[in-house]
């Protein structure tokens, strides 16, 4: 990246590395230009609405004047209680709104700030391969390092983090884990898994973050563990948690850091600095989303299951492997040797775009483990999603080109900007 720049920008930007969607989304932009009617399953991006109870909060809210003040910059006092209520319901899992709660312009501001209240120059983070991009860039903007571990079933996962913790001069400092998992899927069974983490983290003296995005879009019977229910997991760690997935309030940016009152206290310190807390209707509308939306959280996670089942249909009828999900909003396929034809999935992605017009986000972006796969999200409804694959057969295995500049008609779903 650092060679694109003709001005003097700083050491943080300059390391961080390469942006691998940046073909990919000047191409998608380009033909949405043309007016292609192109099928968006590249980003965990909901089309799906919020419900209309939590929309009309908002817009009561936005009515009154007082709530165009600057906010408190780690949330409403009454958002944090109801953040530790929520926690208590689902997980059995006690939190003090003052000191174990903080509310984040999504979790993934919350996550950015977290790593740069604990990281410097020197310090090690570690994170499995495949990865969630932000937990790679976030530690190296921060000036640290990031060692990867191959991701694997709990159990070797875990065993290669405690090697690599064990023998690491200086010793890692964070290890960064995210169950349901992106861009894989990866789930772990119970809390057990986060006890040896605990175990492991207070051993060697590490901190752990868990980013619990899709800790509610799990379906099949299945029930994420938090990772705050694994006993003494507060004197370790945090877990982030956002409105963004099981509410359908992507735009909105709300999430939440909680557990260790130490790094929240850090976090908050950064925040502090940095902004005067989300736009005060946002946060009172979430209130109401907690309290009021179960059944849409259930529905939604019903969704993404049946839309699931769709395309790994699909994908194995194409010859690809692909185990099915019981948790986030992602299938994790590996493209058949064939259709790879010797390129890497970022060709193939954008091989996929411009001739099957459906964009895909390609299994490297997400760490050398990731080559090979490419990351399917279910963001569209049934027959857009049947419509898709459709596509991609076709263009991968006749290479006959699917119908293109075609209008971009609306089909009852928007499209991300
Ligand atoms: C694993 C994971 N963490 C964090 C985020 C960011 O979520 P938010 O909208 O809360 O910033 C995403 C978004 O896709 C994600 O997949």
């Amino acid at each position: 990246m650092s060679d694109q720049w003709n001005i003097d920008v700083s050491q943080r930007i300059r390391r961080l590395p390469p942006y691998l969607f940046a073909r990919l989304n000047k191409l998608k932009y380009d033909k949405r230009r043309q007016n292609v009617d192109i099928i968006d399953l590249g980003m965990g991006n909901p089309l799906d609405p919020a419900p209309d109870i939590v929309i009309e909060k908002l817009c009561e809210a936005a009515h009154d004047p007082r709530n165009h003040r600057y906010s408190v910059s780690s949330g409403l006092f009454n958002l944090r209680r109801d953040v530790s209520q929520l926690y208590e319901r689902l997980y059995n899992v006690s939190l003090d709104p003052e000191t174990e709660v903080i509310a984040t312009i999504g979790s993934k501001e919350g996550f950015s700030h977290m790593c740069l209240a604990l990281m410097g120059p020197g310090d090690t983070a570690v994170v499995g391969d495949p990865y969630f991009p932000i937990h790679v860039y976030s530690v190296a903007l921060a000036g640290a390092n990031v060692i990867n571990v191959t991701l694997g079933n709990d159990e070797a996962f875990l065993e290669r983090v405690s090697h690599v913790v064990e023998h690491l001069y200086p010793k890692p400092k964070l290890l960064i884990l995210n169950y349901p998992h992106n861009p894989t899927a990866m789930t772990v069974d119970g809390v057990s898994f986060f006890e040896e983490v605990v175990d492991l983290a207070r051993r060697e003296g590490i901190l752990v973050i868990h980013d619990f995005a899709y800790g509610r879009t799990c379906f099949d019977g299945y029930g994420a563990p938090s990772f705050l229910q694994a006993r003494g997991a507060k004197d370790v760690g945090v877990e982030f948690i956002t409105m963004s997935k099981p509410y359908n309030m992507a735009g909105w940016r709300l999430g939440f850091c909680l557990g260790n009152r130490e790094m929240i206290r850090a976090l908050a310190t950064i925040k502090g600095y940095y902004d005067y807390g989300i736009f005060s209707p946002i946060q009172i509308a979430g209130i109401i989303a907690m309290r009021h939306c179960e059944p849409d959280v259930a529905r939604q996670a019903e969704l993404y299951a049946s839309r699931r089942d769709v395309v790994v249909d699909a994908l194995r009828r194409m010859d690809w492997q692909v185990e099915s999900p019981r948790g986030s909003m992602f299938v994790w396929a590996k493209v058949a040797q064939k259709h790879l034809a010797g390129e890497g999935t970022i060709d193939l992605s954008l091989r996929l775009l411009d001739e099957a017009e459906v964009v895909v986000a390609p299994g490297r972006a997400f760490g050398e483990n990731g080559e090979g796969f490419v990351r399917v999200a279910l963001v569209e409804n049934e027959q857009r999603l049947r419509q898709a694959v459709r596509q991609m057969d076709r263009a991968l295995n006749k290479g006959i080109k699917a119908p293109s500049a075609k209008k971009a008609k609306s089909k009852g779903t928007q499209r991300p900007s």
